[in-house]
């Protein structure tokens, strides 16, 4: 891939999905790409990059196509829980107090995944029932993958993503057949997965405001230009007083008015003010 190749797939990469590909990741994007240039025949990452742009209709598709190449999904169930146990115990009653829809506490999952953060999410929220006595809690989670968003709704996984989770808990939580685990349907319950993109505040598909975002381990790929775009979306979905959660090496201090720190536990959260 030629120096001229990168900077015009970064280009359309960071305007279409925020993501960005620096110099040291090249090797990286060219095997990831390299399947599509062969499945469609192409000589070059020139020739990738103008059909993506120009080809009528397969350019849309093949959009699809590029989403599910480029994207780091890795993730597993209670990745980061310190972060789900700071909210329940430190914040819900802040967060009840100042609900935007009293009676239900709404929450984002942007870049789930195959949903093992929002499905982690909503089985703290259901242990910590107690916390929020006759609250619902409902999730929306978004993914940019139509590939993770299926394995998502299909809600069932391998051990690789239950490696956090103890064989009590699995017990609790699934139910298992043919090396697979199924979550169980009152996890399920309350989480709403669907196709949706953190550049375009429309896809978020919210029905009110948000309480909560979580968006871990997404924006560390993002472009300068769209980490702002981004947490613009985020400052305008939440309500204020509203928290958002970035993943431990994430930060945006100094990077939007709107959007204070605030020190929760051991972690750090996001106000929108
Ligand atoms: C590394 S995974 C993190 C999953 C989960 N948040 C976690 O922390 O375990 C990053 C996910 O973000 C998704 N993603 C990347 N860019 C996105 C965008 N612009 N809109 C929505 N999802 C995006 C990827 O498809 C991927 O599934």
């Amino acid at each position: 891939m030629s120096d001229e190749e990168l900077a015009l797939l970064n280009d359309l990469l960071s305007s279409e999905l925020g993501i960005i590909f620096a110099e040291s990741k090249r090797e990286i994007l060219e095997s990831r790409l390299r399947p599509r240039l062969a499945a469609l025949r192409l000589r070059s990452f020139r020739d990738y990059y103008l059909q993506l742009q120009y080809a009528n209709g397969d350019g849309a598709s093949e959009r699809r196509e590029l989403a599910r190449a480029v994207t780091n999904n890795e993730t597993y169930f209670f990745r980061e829980s310190y972060q789900f146990e700071a909210l329940f115990e430190q914040a819900i009653g802040g967060i009840k107090d100042h609900s935007a829809q009293p009676g239900v506490i709404r929450m984002i999952s942007a870049g789930c995944s195959s949903g093992e953060e929002p499905y982690s999410l909503n089985i703290f929220a259901r242990e910590n029932a107690f916390r929020a006595f006759g609250w619902s809690v409902e999730i929306d989670a978004f993914d940019v993958s139509d590939a993770r968003v299926r394995a998502a709704c299909a809600g069932s996984y391998t051990e690789t993503s239950l490696r956090g989770v103890s064989p009590e808990q699995v017990q609790r939580y699934f139910h298992s057949g043919d090396g697979r685990y199924h979550l169980k349907p009152m996890y399920r319950a309350g989480v709403r997965i669907r196709l949706g993109n953190i550049l375009d505040r429309a896809s978020y598909g919210l029905p009110a405001m948000a309480d909560v975002i979580f968006c871990r381990n997404v924006l560390i790929y993002f472009s300068e230009t769209s980490l702002r775009r981004a947490i613009a979306n985020f400052a305008e979905a939440l309500r204020p007083g509203g928290l958002l959660f970035l993943g431990h090496s994430e930060s945006i201090i100094g990077l939007c008015p709107d959007l204070e720190p605030v020190r929760l536990g051991s972690c750090i959260a996001y106000r929108r003010v």
